[in-house]
């Protein structure tokens, strides 16, 4: 099933809303990273530039097969090898990788689903102990210019009591500012 307002507005206008250089470097996303894993790849906007930083191969999941294709199209164009991206619902088919298999996952304007709790712990398995799980979600502000419904919307408090309460994951970043319209947790598992 599709997550809550997880649809995309027009690939350019997309893209003029997220500084993608700015958010990889304050989350820290380097080649110091090798397999990481995406959900909802959506046009490509950080697929991309993840997997031309880090070590090994990004893979990538999205509900709708038109954004898997542009994404895939993308990587293609791009010369990009390491890009794995799939058709799958991750309500029903998992992330399409093995337990503790990742370095990182990343889970990027996607909070604000039915069951966050849920997915964040899932996003948690799939990566190893000592690896990251990045969050970036819009700012809980209702002029920002696009994001979800400020009824559903997560504030960072949130996202942290999340985690606590889940208790596979700690804070290893504090709370980044991620401008314009963004902010960031870089989490570490336990
Ligand atoms: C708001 S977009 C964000 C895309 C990308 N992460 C970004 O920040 O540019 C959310 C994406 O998640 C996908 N999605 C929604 N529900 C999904 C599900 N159940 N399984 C996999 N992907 C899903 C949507 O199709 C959409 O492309």
């Amino acid at each position: 099933m599709k997550l809550r307002e997880s649809g995309m507005p027009d690939e350019v206008f997309w893209e003029t809303l997220l500084d993608v250089k700015l958010i990889l470097d304050r989350l820290g996303i380097d080649d110091t990273l090798r397999d990481v894993v995406e959900l909802g790849c959506g046009y490509g906007t950080f697929t991309l530039p993840v997997a031309r930083r880090i070590g090994g191969t990004l893979t990538t999941l999205d509900i709708e097969p038109d954004m898997a294709a542009r994404t895939t199209r993308r990587a293609r164009d791009a010369g990009l090898s390491n890009v794995v991206c799939m058709v799958a619902d991750v309500g029903a088919d998992g992330f399409g990788v093995a337990p503790e298999s990742q370095d990182g996952c990343l889970l990027f304007n996607i909070l604000h689903c039915e069951e966050p709790v849920r997915l964040l712990a899932e996003g948690a398995r799939t990566v190893r102990p000592g690896g990251s799980v990045f969050v970036i979600h819009w700012r809980f502000d209702a002029t920002t210019p696009r994001g979800p419904s400020m009824a559903i919307r997560p504030k960072p408090e949130n996202i942290l009591e999340w985690a606590e309460q889940m208790g596979l994951l700690t804070n290893s970043s504090g709370v980044l500012d991620l401008p314009p319209w963004h902010y960031g947790i870089r989490f570490t598992r336990t």
